[in-house]
Protein backbone atom coordinates (compact mmCIF):
# COMPACT_ATOMS: atom_id res chain seq x y z
CA UNK A 1 0.00 0.00 0.00
CA UNK A 2 2.75 2.86 0.83
CA UNK A 3 4.39 2.12 -2.99
CA UNK A 4 1.02 2.89 -3.75
CA UNK A 5 0.37 5.81 -2.04
CA UNK A 6 4.13 7.08 -3.12
CA UNK A 7 2.69 5.80 -6.85
CA UNK A 8 -0.11 8.36 -6.09
CA UNK A 9 1.46 11.21 -4.85
CA UNK A 10 4.14 11.28 -7.96
CA UNK A 11 1.85 11.17 -10.37
CA UNK A 12 -0.33 13.77 -8.93
CA UNK A 13 2.59 16.26 -9.00
CA UNK A 14 3.80 14.88 -12.59
CA UNK A 15 0.74 16.08 -14.01
CA UNK A 16 0.37 18.94 -12.38
CA UNK A 17 4.14 20.07 -13.51
CA UNK A 18 3.41 18.69 -16.81
CA UNK A 19 -0.08 20.68 -17.45
CA UNK A 20 0.83 24.02 -15.52
CA UNK A 21 4.36 24.80 -15.91
CA UNK A 22 4.14 23.33 -19.95
CA UNK A 23 2.74 25.93 -21.60
CA UNK A 24 3.94 28.68 -23.52
CA UNK A 25 2.35 32.03 -23.08
CA UNK A 26 -1.96 32.67 -24.43
CA UNK A 27 -1.62 36.23 -26.75
CA UNK A 28 -5.17 37.18 -27.03
CA UNK A 29 -4.10 39.72 -29.53
CA UNK A 30 -3.72 37.04 -32.11
CA UNK A 31 -7.18 36.04 -32.35
CA UNK A 32 -8.31 39.17 -33.54
CA UNK A 33 -9.98 38.95 -36.87
CA UNK A 34 -8.67 34.99 -37.08
CA UNK A 35 -11.14 32.84 -38.98
CA UNK A 36 -12.75 29.88 -37.08
CA UNK A 37 -14.92 27.80 -37.65
CA UNK A 38 -16.70 26.01 -34.27
CA UNK A 39 -18.95 22.86 -34.72
CA UNK A 40 -21.75 22.08 -31.88
CA UNK A 41 -21.34 25.64 -30.93
CA UNK A 42 -25.67 26.07 -30.39
CA UNK A 43 -25.02 25.22 -27.01
CA UNK A 44 -22.54 23.88 -24.18
CA UNK A 45 -18.64 24.06 -24.67
CA UNK A 46 -19.19 25.10 -28.47
CA UNK A 47 -21.43 28.02 -27.38
CA UNK A 48 -19.29 29.30 -24.57
CA UNK A 49 -16.32 29.21 -27.31
CA UNK A 50 -18.43 31.09 -29.91
CA UNK A 51 -18.76 33.78 -26.70
CA UNK A 52 -14.90 34.21 -26.01
CA UNK A 53 -13.85 33.77 -29.78
CA UNK A 54 -16.65 37.00 -30.21
CA UNK A 55 -14.52 38.79 -27.29
CA UNK A 56 -11.34 38.33 -28.89
CA UNK A 57 -12.63 39.70 -32.43
CA UNK A 58 -12.47 36.60 -34.23
CA UNK A 59 -14.57 35.91 -37.13
CA UNK A 60 -16.79 33.25 -36.32
CA UNK A 61 -18.83 30.51 -38.71
CA UNK A 62 -20.98 28.59 -35.84
CA UNK A 63 -22.89 25.05 -36.97
CA UNK A 64 -25.30 22.44 -35.58
CA UNK A 65 -28.52 21.67 -36.44
CA UNK A 66 -30.87 24.30 -34.60
CA UNK A 67 -31.33 26.97 -36.94
CA UNK A 68 -33.45 29.02 -34.31
CA UNK A 69 -30.82 28.86 -31.55
CA UNK A 70 -27.61 29.13 -33.65
CA UNK A 71 -29.29 32.46 -34.65
CA UNK A 72 -29.29 33.74 -31.65
CA UNK A 73 -25.93 32.77 -30.82
CA UNK A 74 -24.67 34.75 -33.63
CA UNK A 75 -26.25 37.95 -32.26
CA UNK A 76 -25.05 37.49 -29.04
CA UNK A 77 -21.43 37.24 -30.68
CA UNK A 78 -21.76 40.17 -32.53
CA UNK A 79 -22.90 41.98 -29.53
CA UNK A 80 -19.51 40.75 -27.67
CA UNK A 81 -17.46 42.21 -30.31
CA UNK A 82 -17.03 39.41 -32.92
CA UNK A 83 -15.76 40.86 -35.94
CA UNK A 84 -18.20 38.49 -38.11
CA UNK A 85 -20.68 36.12 -37.15
CA UNK A 86 -22.07 33.65 -38.97
CA UNK A 87 -24.74 30.32 -38.56
CA UNK A 88 -24.45 27.39 -41.21
CA UNK A 89 -27.40 24.76 -39.87
CA UNK A 90 -25.69 20.73 -40.96
CA UNK A 91 -26.67 17.50 -40.03
CA UNK A 92 -23.30 16.08 -39.18
CA UNK A 93 -24.48 12.67 -39.58
CA UNK A 94 -25.20 13.34 -43.08
CA UNK A 95 -22.38 12.71 -45.57
CA UNK A 96 -22.44 16.65 -47.52
CA UNK A 97 -23.01 18.12 -44.48
CA UNK A 98 -19.87 18.13 -43.38
CA UNK A 99 -17.89 19.32 -46.59
CA UNK A 100 -21.11 21.92 -46.96
CA UNK A 101 -20.04 23.70 -43.52
CA UNK A 102 -16.32 23.68 -44.57
CA UNK A 103 -16.93 25.10 -47.91
CA UNK A 104 -19.57 27.55 -46.30
CA UNK A 105 -17.07 28.42 -43.78
CA UNK A 106 -13.89 28.92 -46.47
CA UNK A 107 -16.10 31.32 -48.91
CA UNK A 108 -17.33 33.69 -46.24
CA UNK A 109 -14.15 33.97 -44.48
CA UNK A 110 -12.09 33.41 -47.12
CA UNK A 111 -9.72 30.67 -45.51
CA UNK A 112 -9.74 29.43 -42.20
CA UNK A 113 -7.35 30.09 -39.28
CA UNK A 114 -8.97 27.46 -36.63
CA UNK A 115 -11.14 24.24 -37.08
CA UNK A 116 -12.61 23.43 -33.83
CA UNK A 117 -14.34 20.28 -34.14
CA UNK A 118 -16.58 19.87 -30.97
CA UNK A 119 -19.96 18.70 -31.81
CA UNK A 120 -21.75 15.59 -30.56
CA UNK A 121 -24.61 13.53 -31.29
CA UNK A 122 -27.12 12.80 -28.34
CA UNK A 123 -26.56 9.12 -26.92
CA UNK A 124 -28.05 7.50 -23.85
CA UNK A 125 -26.00 7.52 -20.11
CA UNK A 126 -26.97 3.60 -19.68
CA UNK A 127 -25.93 0.25 -19.94
CA UNK A 128 -25.01 -1.45 -23.44
CA UNK A 129 -28.37 -3.12 -24.55
CA UNK A 130 -27.33 -4.27 -28.23
CA UNK A 131 -28.18 -0.82 -30.08
CA UNK A 132 -25.87 -1.15 -32.77
CA UNK A 133 -27.65 1.33 -35.46
CA UNK A 134 -27.17 4.25 -32.55
CA UNK A 135 -23.59 3.21 -32.17
CA UNK A 136 -23.62 3.14 -36.12
CA UNK A 137 -25.33 7.02 -36.51
CA UNK A 138 -23.28 8.20 -33.74
CA UNK A 139 -19.79 6.92 -35.11
CA UNK A 140 -20.95 9.16 -38.14
CA UNK A 141 -21.56 12.19 -35.98
CA UNK A 142 -18.64 11.94 -33.43
CA UNK A 143 -16.11 10.55 -35.65
CA UNK A 144 -16.64 10.64 -39.67
CA UNK A 145 -18.07 14.25 -39.60
CA UNK A 146 -14.84 14.87 -37.89
CA UNK A 147 -12.46 13.02 -40.27
CA UNK A 148 -14.43 14.60 -43.28
CA UNK A 149 -13.85 18.43 -42.17
CA UNK A 150 -10.27 18.11 -40.83
CA UNK A 151 -9.43 16.54 -44.39
CA UNK A 152 -11.40 19.24 -46.21
CA UNK A 153 -9.72 22.04 -44.53
CA UNK A 154 -6.53 20.64 -43.86
CA UNK A 155 -4.93 22.66 -47.38
CA UNK A 156 -6.68 26.22 -45.86
CA UNK A 157 -5.15 25.24 -42.45
CA UNK A 158 -1.60 24.77 -44.46
CA UNK A 159 -2.20 28.28 -46.15
CA UNK A 160 -2.87 30.23 -43.04
CA UNK A 161 -0.22 28.50 -40.91
CA UNK A 162 -3.82 27.52 -39.19
CA UNK A 163 -4.57 25.27 -36.34
CA UNK A 164 -7.10 21.70 -36.31
CA UNK A 165 -8.35 21.50 -32.36
CA UNK A 166 -10.07 18.19 -31.73
CA UNK A 167 -12.63 18.34 -28.22
CA UNK A 168 -12.17 14.53 -27.10
CA UNK A 169 -12.57 13.30 -23.53
CA UNK A 170 -10.54 11.10 -20.68
CA UNK A 171 -13.37 8.81 -22.28
CA UNK A 172 -10.79 8.42 -24.93
CA UNK A 173 -8.26 7.20 -22.97
CA UNK A 174 -9.72 4.81 -21.09
CA UNK A 175 -12.98 2.89 -20.78
CA UNK A 176 -16.32 4.20 -18.37
CA UNK A 177 -19.21 2.64 -17.65
CA UNK A 178 -22.91 3.71 -19.37
CA UNK A 179 -21.44 4.90 -22.10
CA UNK A 180 -19.66 2.69 -25.01
CA UNK A 181 -20.90 4.16 -27.99
CA UNK A 182 -19.75 7.47 -26.75
CA UNK A 183 -16.60 5.78 -25.66
CA UNK A 184 -16.16 4.42 -28.87
CA UNK A 185 -15.97 7.58 -31.09
CA UNK A 186 -14.20 9.34 -28.74
CA UNK A 187 -11.22 6.66 -28.85
CA UNK A 188 -11.58 6.39 -32.38
CA UNK A 189 -10.81 10.36 -32.04
CA UNK A 190 -7.63 9.88 -30.61
CA UNK A 191 -6.79 7.16 -32.42
CA UNK A 192 -6.89 9.11 -35.92
CA UNK A 193 -5.82 12.13 -34.83
CA UNK A 194 -3.12 10.85 -32.80
CA UNK A 195 -1.85 9.14 -36.26
CA UNK A 196 -2.62 12.65 -38.16
CA UNK A 197 -0.41 14.57 -35.10
CA UNK A 198 2.55 12.36 -36.45
CA UNK A 199 2.19 12.65 -40.32
CA UNK A 200 1.53 16.57 -40.04
CA UNK A 201 5.05 16.80 -37.79
CA UNK A 202 6.75 14.15 -40.15
CA UNK A 203 5.59 16.16 -42.96
CA UNK A 204 6.70 19.59 -41.32
CA UNK A 205 3.23 21.04 -42.14
CA UNK A 206 1.92 24.56 -40.93
CA UNK A 207 -0.83 23.15 -39.37
CA UNK A 208 -1.14 22.31 -35.75
CA UNK A 209 -3.17 19.58 -34.08
CA UNK A 210 -4.63 19.72 -30.38
CA UNK A 211 -6.05 17.46 -28.65
CA UNK A 212 -8.64 17.89 -25.85
CA UNK A 213 -9.08 15.70 -22.89
CA UNK A 214 -11.55 16.60 -21.22
CA UNK A 215 -13.06 15.70 -17.78
CA UNK A 216 -16.39 16.10 -16.63
CA UNK A 217 -18.50 19.97 -17.60
CA UNK A 218 -21.14 21.37 -16.56
CA UNK A 219 -23.22 21.92 -19.63
CA UNK A 220 -26.85 21.29 -19.05
CA UNK A 221 -26.53 17.85 -21.23
CA UNK A 222 -24.26 16.75 -19.51
CA UNK A 223 -25.62 17.22 -16.07
CA UNK A 224 -29.20 16.21 -17.10
CA UNK A 225 -27.37 12.72 -17.83
CA UNK A 226 -24.94 12.10 -14.70
CA UNK A 227 -27.32 14.09 -12.46
CA UNK A 228 -28.24 10.93 -9.71
CA UNK A 229 -25.44 8.76 -11.31
CA UNK A 230 -22.28 10.22 -10.91
CA UNK A 231 -20.56 11.77 -7.65
CA UNK A 232 -18.17 13.64 -9.05
CA UNK A 233 -17.38 17.61 -9.28
CA UNK A 234 -18.20 18.92 -13.03
CA UNK A 235 -15.59 21.61 -14.12
CA UNK A 236 -17.45 25.08 -15.78
CA UNK A 237 -18.19 25.08 -19.19
CA UNK A 238 -17.15 28.36 -19.77
CA UNK A 239 -13.22 27.61 -18.28
CA UNK A 240 -13.26 24.83 -20.15
CA UNK A 241 -14.07 26.68 -23.69
CA UNK A 242 -11.31 29.00 -22.86
CA UNK A 243 -8.65 26.02 -21.91
CA UNK A 244 -9.43 24.87 -25.71
CA UNK A 245 -8.83 27.84 -27.02
CA UNK A 246 -5.67 28.83 -25.17
CA UNK A 247 -4.73 25.24 -26.37
CA UNK A 248 -5.37 25.74 -30.39
CA UNK A 249 -3.93 29.44 -30.31
CA UNK A 250 -0.76 28.64 -28.26
CA UNK A 251 -0.67 25.41 -30.81
CA UNK A 252 -0.32 22.83 -28.02
CA UNK A 253 -0.65 19.03 -29.15
CA UNK A 254 -2.59 18.27 -26.11
CA UNK A 255 -5.03 19.68 -23.34
CA UNK A 256 -6.07 18.14 -19.99
CA UNK A 257 -8.63 20.02 -18.54
CA UNK A 258 -9.28 20.06 -15.43
CA UNK A 259 -5.92 18.95 -14.82
CA UNK A 260 -6.60 15.81 -12.37
CA UNK A 261 -8.06 14.32 -16.10
CA UNK A 262 -4.15 13.83 -16.36
CA UNK A 263 -3.57 12.14 -12.78
CA UNK A 264 -6.16 9.31 -14.28
CA UNK A 265 -5.09 9.12 -17.76
CA UNK A 266 -1.17 8.01 -16.00
CA UNK A 267 -2.93 5.55 -13.20
CA UNK A 268 -5.15 3.60 -15.30
CA UNK A 269 -2.34 2.19 -16.44
CA UNK A 270 0.47 2.41 -13.56
CA UNK A 271 -2.02 1.17 -11.03
CA UNK A 272 -5.35 -0.25 -13.23
CA UNK A 273 -6.79 -2.19 -10.20
CA UNK A 274 -7.31 1.16 -8.05
CA UNK A 275 -8.26 2.88 -10.70
CA UNK A 276 -10.90 0.81 -11.99
CA UNK A 277 -11.79 0.19 -8.36
CA UNK A 278 -12.35 4.33 -8.11
CA UNK A 279 -14.26 4.86 -11.59
CA UNK A 280 -17.17 1.70 -10.68
CA UNK A 281 -17.76 3.41 -6.79
CA UNK A 282 -18.11 6.99 -8.79
CA UNK A 283 -21.53 5.69 -9.94
CA UNK A 284 -24.25 5.27 -7.87
CA UNK A 285 -25.91 1.89 -9.68
CA UNK A 286 -27.38 -1.41 -7.96
CA UNK A 287 -27.90 -4.16 -10.50
N1 LIG B 1 -19.84 18.00 -21.02
C1 LIG B 1 -18.97 17.09 -20.61
O1 LIG B 1 -19.03 16.60 -19.48
C2 LIG B 1 -17.86 16.65 -21.53
C3 LIG B 1 -16.86 15.82 -20.99
C4 LIG B 1 -15.83 15.40 -21.83
C5 LIG B 1 -15.81 15.82 -23.15
N2 LIG B 1 -16.78 16.61 -23.64
C6 LIG B 1 -16.75 16.99 -25.06
O2 LIG B 1 -16.96 18.36 -25.23
C7 LIG B 1 -17.64 18.57 -26.46
C8 LIG B 1 -18.87 19.42 -26.22
O3 LIG B 1 -19.69 18.78 -25.27
P1 LIG B 1 -20.99 19.48 -24.66
O4 LIG B 1 -21.26 18.87 -23.35
O5 LIG B 1 -20.84 20.96 -24.77
O6 LIG B 1 -22.11 18.95 -25.69
P2 LIG B 1 -23.63 19.45 -25.85
O7 LIG B 1 -23.94 20.51 -24.88
O8 LIG B 1 -24.47 18.22 -25.88
O9 LIG B 1 -23.64 20.10 -27.30
C9 LIG B 1 -23.54 19.29 -28.44
C10 LIG B 1 -23.58 20.18 -29.68
O10 LIG B 1 -23.55 19.34 -30.84
C11 LIG B 1 -24.68 19.68 -31.68
N3 LIG B 1 -25.14 18.46 -32.37
C12 LIG B 1 -25.76 17.38 -31.84
N4 LIG B 1 -26.05 16.49 -32.80
C13 LIG B 1 -25.63 17.02 -33.98
C14 LIG B 1 -25.69 16.58 -35.33
N5 LIG B 1 -26.25 15.41 -35.68
N6 LIG B 1 -25.16 17.38 -36.29
C15 LIG B 1 -24.62 18.58 -35.97
N7 LIG B 1 -24.53 19.04 -34.70
C16 LIG B 1 -25.04 18.26 -33.71
C17 LIG B 1 -25.73 20.24 -30.72
O11 LIG B 1 -26.59 21.15 -31.35
P3 LIG B 1 -27.98 20.75 -32.09
O12 LIG B 1 -28.75 19.90 -31.13
O13 LIG B 1 -28.59 22.09 -32.36
O14 LIG B 1 -27.59 20.03 -33.34
C18 LIG B 1 -24.84 21.02 -29.75
O15 LIG B 1 -24.53 22.27 -30.28
C19 LIG B 1 -17.95 17.19 -27.03
O16 LIG B 1 -16.98 16.83 -27.99
C20 LIG B 1 -17.86 16.30 -25.82
O17 LIG B 1 -17.52 14.96 -26.14
C21 LIG B 1 -17.82 17.04 -22.86
C1 LIG C 1 2.18 14.69 -46.28
O1 LIG C 1 2.80 15.01 -47.53
C2 LIG C 1 2.47 14.13 -48.58
C3 LIG C 1 3.34 14.50 -49.78
O2 LIG C 1 3.18 15.85 -50.10
C4 LIG C 1 0.98 14.26 -48.88
O3 LIG C 1 0.59 13.37 -49.93
C5 LIG C 1 0.19 13.93 -47.63
O4 LIG C 1 -1.19 14.16 -47.87
C6 LIG C 1 0.65 14.79 -46.47
N1 LIG C 1 -0.02 14.35 -45.27
C7 LIG C 1 -0.62 15.18 -44.43
C8 LIG C 1 -1.32 14.57 -43.26
O5 LIG C 1 -0.63 16.40 -44.56
C1 LIG D 1 3.61 26.30 -45.32
O1 LIG D 1 3.34 27.65 -45.71
C2 LIG D 1 4.24 28.17 -46.69
C3 LIG D 1 3.81 29.59 -46.96
O2 LIG D 1 3.95 30.35 -45.81
C4 LIG D 1 4.18 27.34 -47.95
O3 LIG D 1 5.12 27.83 -48.87
C5 LIG D 1 4.46 25.90 -47.62
O4 LIG D 1 4.27 25.10 -48.77
C6 LIG D 1 3.49 25.41 -46.54
N1 LIG D 1 3.81 24.04 -46.16
C7 LIG D 1 3.04 23.01 -46.50
C8 LIG D 1 3.48 21.67 -46.00
O5 LIG D 1 2.03 23.16 -47.17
Amino acid sequence: MRILTKIFFASISVAFIAVKWNSPTFEPESLRGARVLVTGASTGIGEQMAYHYARFGAQIVITARREKVLQQVVEKCLSLGAQKALYIAADMATESDPDKVVEFSLEKLGGLDYLVLNHIGPSPFSMWKGDIEHTRWLMKVNFFSYVQMAWKALPSLEQSKGSLVVVSSLLGKLAGPFTAPYTSTKFALNGFFGSLQHELAMNNSNVSLSICTLGLIDTDNAMEKVRDVIDLPAAPATEAALNIIKTGSTRQAELYYPWSTYIVTLTKDWIPAATNYIIRNAYNYIP
